[in-house]
């Protein structure tokens, strides 16, 4: 047996928050209505100087030293983002310099749009194995305020920029996260434009079609997830689901007879950060003491593609 453990996180909002009454003045929109059906009642956007590179950095730096490694002990850096600031250099590669990694550190962006931190667990899981370095460096971040159509109201009211960061350290011992994972090409019902398309890289959703999606599959991963690891939903610590919408994650909840108290989300005070709402939310639980040292957590995200992913991690 082998796997990762969580050793530490990170994470960074920009600073301008933009509540639903903000949004209220340039949309057609109200904040009755989108607290009401989504939960959520304000998020962040990126303004004047910040950037993509600036909030994986911020929150790899804080994970980094609450990790107390040094940056020439990581042998993975993965970020999972559909946002970042330049197709290539990667942010991962631009991370390697700006960090200090090593020069043979693994670095790349995975696009696993919403699903994208959990798969690059897995991924640095895998790597790890066969890696010098035992420590892998795990961010999910996206800045989607820049990718967002103000004129469509169903979709941009519930997004946000932000970053999350996780050290995990890879073990002979230790036990596998046990990743589940999965894609249903679907070119319909979430995707944003590429380069060679011609038209403006906005996100495009079917929310109706997106929800069922949503409520389909990831109480059937989290299943899956506890399934392949051995542990009984009952004796798992705390879940950490993708703040895409409360009312996808109340839904969940009780399909799966979770105790809500497990389900602690953010979503009110974040939006949806796609890939960076996992970590975000991991460091948040980590920081505030409701996932201790020996705990686990089953993460699991869902999103355009479309993808899922699930895994049981557990803090050192
Ligand atoms: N403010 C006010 N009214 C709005 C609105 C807004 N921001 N957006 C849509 N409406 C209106 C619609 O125009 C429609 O009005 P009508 O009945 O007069 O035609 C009404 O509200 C209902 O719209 P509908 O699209 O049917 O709403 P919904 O109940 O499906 O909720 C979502 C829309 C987007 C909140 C919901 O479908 C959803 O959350 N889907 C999942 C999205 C998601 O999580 N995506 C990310 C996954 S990673």
């Amino acid at each position: 047996m082998s796997g990762i453990k969580l050793i530490s996180t990170g994470s960074a909002l920009p600073r301008q928050e933009v509540t639903n009454f903000d949004l209220e003045k340039k949309v057609d929109t109200s904040d009755e209505w989108i607290a009401t059906r989504t939960g959520i009642r304000s998020r962040h956007y990126c303004s004047g100087d910040e950037s993509h590179l600036g909030l994986c950095m911020a929150a790899a730096r804080q994970a980094i030293q609450r990790a107390g490694v040094s940056p020439a002990d990581i042998g993975v850096c993965l970020v999972a983002t559909l946002t970042q600031d330049t197709m290539t250099p990667s942010a991962a590669c631009v991370l390697q310099k700006e960090l200090g990694l090593a020069e043979d550190t693994v670095c790349f962006d995975l696009n696993a749009a919403c699903a994208g931190f959990v798969y690059g667990l897995h991924t640095a899981e895998c790597l790890l194995a066969a890696s010098p370095r035992r420590y892998g460096l795990v961010i999910g971040c996206e800045v989607l305020s820049r990718i967002t159509d103000f004129t469509d109201r169903s979709t941009c009211v519930l997004f946000g920029d932000g970053a999350g960061a996780v050290v995990v350290e890879w073990g002979a011992d230790y036990p596998s996260i046990c990743a589940v994972m999965g894609s249903r090409g679907n070119r319909e019902v979430l995707y944003i434009p590429g380069v060679n398309t011609g038209s403006a890289s906005y996100i495009h959703m079917d929310g109706k079609e997106v929800f069922r999606f949503a409520v389909e599959v990831l109480p059937r991963c989290t299943h899956e997830v506890a399934e392949k690891a051995g542990v009984p939903l009952e004796a798992i610590d705390r879940f950490v689901f993708h703040q895409a919408n409360q009312r996808i994650l109340d839904h969940a909840v009780r399909k799966l007879k979770l105790d809500p108290a497990r389900c602690a989300g953010n979503i009110a005070r974040t939006g949806n950060t796609s890939a960076a709402s996992v970590p975000i939310l991991l460091d948040e639980l980590v920081t505030t003491g409701q996932l201790a040292s020996g705990q686990k957590a089953l993460c699991a995200g869902f999103g355009g593609g479309l993808t899922w992913a699930g895994c049981l991690l557990q803090l050192a």
